[in-house]
């Protein structure tokens, strides 16, 4: 990018070997492994979520400044319900909190906030912490940043089939793309790279639909570990790889 300004995680990134003009447009996170971390600390669950949080407050101002479009984050599956209530009560606690402190920051930023997930049995009041996040910074032009609150993939795919079937659509009329207009976020493009920290190699029914051609990259550093070296190495990494969407190389 000759004659730009370029920033601090710009100028780290061009140390790190990272071609500018070649980010992944879309990267989305599974945050795992913030109640290990606490635990090999001997500390609770809860405050693993705590630094989980902090470390995802600097992930997204770092992703920004580097230049990527779109941030998606898994906050919490339709599977954590299955934890135990205190984790469950403390992490929408956690996401509420962050939601409502942050609020002001990010829309200096420039971020523009949105959710996927059934919003309708999340509670009422992280709802509207989450509803009072994407009003005001609807019309942000800067990363758009999502937060997977209440998500499940396969959820997704079943409500996108839901609305298809109310339409009355005729079957030889459902189209991958009729699916994805169907979604969550129609308008937010797939991602191209997945990140999961803490080393288990699974999709964790995540954009399960979006994420068929994102290319997988898996960090053995757990969530509240994870800086911009860690996120540095996913766009390297991406970069390096050959994406051939089903297809052949020239
Ligand atoms: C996985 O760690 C993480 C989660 C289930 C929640 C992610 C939540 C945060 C990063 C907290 C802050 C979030 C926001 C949006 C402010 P785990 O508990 O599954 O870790 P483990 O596999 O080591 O037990």
């Amino acid at each position: 990018m000759p004659g730009t300004q370029l920033n601090s995680v710009q100028t780290a990134a061009l140390s790190a070997g990272i071609d500018l003009d070649a980010l992944p447009t879309h990267v989305a996170i599974i945050m795992d492994g913030n109640g290990r971390w606490a635990k090999s600390r001997g500390l609770a669950r809860l405050l693993g979520h705590r630094e989980g949080y902090k470390t995802l407050r600097s992930v997204l101002l770092n992703a920004s400044e580097l230049g990527i479009k779109y941030l998606t984050v898994y906050a919490f599956s339709a599977e954590n319900w299955r934890r135990p209530k205190d984790e469950v009560d403390g992490l929408m606690a956690l996401i509420e909190r962050a939601a409502r402190d942050e609020l002001r920051v990010m829309h200096r930023n420039n971020v523009k906030v949105r959710v996927a997930g059934r919003m309708d049995d999340v509670p009422t009041s992280l709802r509207n912490a989450l509803e009072d996040g994407i009003q005001t910074t609807q019309h942000n032009t800067g990363i758009v940043f999502t937060l997977a609150v209440n998500y499940g993939g396969r959820a997704e795919i079943v409500d996108a089939i839901r609305d298809i079937v109310a339409t009355g659509t005729e079957p030889e009329d459902v189209t991958e793309e009729l699916v994805a207009a169907h979604l969550y976020n129609p308008d937010i493009p797939d991602p191209d790279l997945m990140i999961r920290t803490a080393g288990e190699m699974r999709w964790s029914n995540f954009l399960i639909w979006q994420a068929a051609y994102a290319e997988l990259f898996v960090t053995d550093v757990s969530w509240p570990e994870f800086g911009l070296k860690q996120l540095l190495s996913g766009v390297a990494a991406f970069q390096h790889r050959t994406r051939k969407f089903g297809g052949l190389t020239e």
